[in-house]
């Protein structure tokens, strides 16, 4: 068996693009991600991704973004900004887990903080299952823990999820209500179209499980960079204030650029399905392809000599994307991507209809409310994980 690693950008490119590669990144974690959309391959992969993207169109983010977020946000932020201090990333992963919990279809019917408490604390053990790759821990214990979480999961909040569910779309086959009454969820979409796919009670818990976590952690950890980020170029780049008030796209570039250094993921791996030619050579199943995503995404042909640093100002030509490969390409391609990225403005883009993404617009936010890192509490890595994370990102603001 070889490893072969592509990190160049258009060796990456191409990699995720081919389709004798499958996922294979999450075969350690396969206590939550065995059969999940992530990890299938081929007929059976686009059979569901085509269902769930249904819940993923542009038109749908849109409305999101601009109605039912901004509640969203400004009920989760308000205690926050009471106490006047608090905690970057336990504020990020609790907005994003509402974010994440609406679009998989998972009800909170208590909305309660004990209830918020409780779902946070079942997505950090998903995010450790599913990056059991990447942990430092015990496998055996990860697992012991998932197991215990996905059942919680079951009971305390799918099972009343399901039920509503059938009992909505049982009305609507009977024609009593039409389809706007219906939520616009991936749960809602796997039970309406039962009978298309073999989706077992167990793979279904799986799958909500993988998409409270895809969403929240990889969104919860690009707020934390993109902060960061921005309060580094400030302090370097005061004259840069001023483009931020004057410029309603800029801060929406920055989020673009702390994208590309910061990839949620910073490696993909594949393993070949069949013999298959590759950049530089062939490969057959006992390969295991990697491919650097967070090198790819500092490749000096793109970006420049200075790829490795943060530059808002920074020209990428197109096609190529302004946040490089951190959401993927190909046939796993983030379905998240336009929701919490946005659209990148094109000439003429109108500001008071344009698609900012969930990640700028909660930067906005924290701007306008005088968030920044408090002195006294510097911000701490993530503990018992390779990835480079942070752990605590203690702030200041300036009080509801
Ligand atoms: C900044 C935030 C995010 C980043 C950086 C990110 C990144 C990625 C990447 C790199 C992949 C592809 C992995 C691979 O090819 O091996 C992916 C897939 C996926 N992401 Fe995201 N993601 C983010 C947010 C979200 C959100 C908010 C959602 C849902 C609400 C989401 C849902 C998904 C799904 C469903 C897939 C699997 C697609 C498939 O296999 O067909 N992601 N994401």
């Amino acid at each position: 068996m070889s490893v072969l690693h592509f990190s160049t950008y258009a060796d990456a490119s191409e990699v995720l693009r081919h389709k004798d590669l499958r996922q294979s990144l999450y075969d350690a974690g396969a206590v939550i991600m065995d059969q999940v959309l992530l990890t299938l391959h081929g007929d059976a992969h686009r059979l569901r991704r085509v269902l769930e993207f249904r819940v993923f169109r542009r038109d749908f983010f849109h409305r999101y973004e601009n109605t039912v977020f901004p509640r969203t946000m400004a009920e989760t932020l308000a205690p926050f900004l009471a106490a006047g201090h608090f905690d970057l990333l336990d504020f990020a992963y609790r907005v994003t887990m509402n974010l994440t919990a609406d679009f998989a279809g998972i009800d909170r019917p208590a909305r309660t903080p004990t209830e918020t408490e409780q779902l946070l604390a079942l997505v950090h053990c998903f995010s450790e299952g599913a990056t059991l790759v990447h942990s430092t821990r015990n496998k055996a214990d990860v697992e012991v823990e998932v197991r215990a979480a996905l059942a919680e999961l079951e009971t305390d909040f799918l099972q009343a999820s399901i039920a509503r569910r059938q009992n909505l779309l049982a009305r609507f086959n009977r024609g009593e209500i039409g389809e706007q009454a219906l939520p616009s969820d991936v749960l809602t979409v796997l039970l309406r179209n039962e009978d298309k796919m073999l989706l077992p009670p167990d793979l279904l818990v799986r799958e909500m499980a993988f998409y409270l976590q895809a969403g929240s952690h990889s969104t919860a950890n690009s707020i934390a960079h993109a902060f960061h980020d921005l309060v580094c170029w400030l302090a370097e780049h005061p004259e840069d204030e001023a483009r931020l008030q004057n410029d309603p796209f800029f801060l929406q570039r920055c989020v673009f650029e702390s994208f590309r250094l910061h990839p949620a993921s910073p490696v993909a791996w594949r393993r070949p399905v069949c013999p298959v030619s590759l950049p530089g050579g062939d490969a057959d199943d006992r390969d295991e392809i990697v491919v650097d995503l967070h090198a790819a995404n500092r490749d000096q042909h793109l970006f420049g000599t200075d790829a490795d640093r943060f530059n808002p100002h920074r020209d990428i030509k197109k096609p190529t994307p302004p946040w490089g490969l951190t959401f993927g390409t190909g046939p796993h391609l983030c379905l998240g991507r336009d929701l919490d990225g946005g659209v990148v403005p094109g000439d003429g883009a109108d500001p008071a209809t344009h698609q900012f993404g969930i990640v700028t617009r909660l930067l906005a936010e924290l701007r306008d409310r005088g968030a920044r890192p408090d002195p006294a509490n510097p911000p701490t890595s993530a503990p018992h994980t390779k990835r480079a994370n942070w752990g605590t990102y203690p702030v200041l603001s300036h009080g509801s």
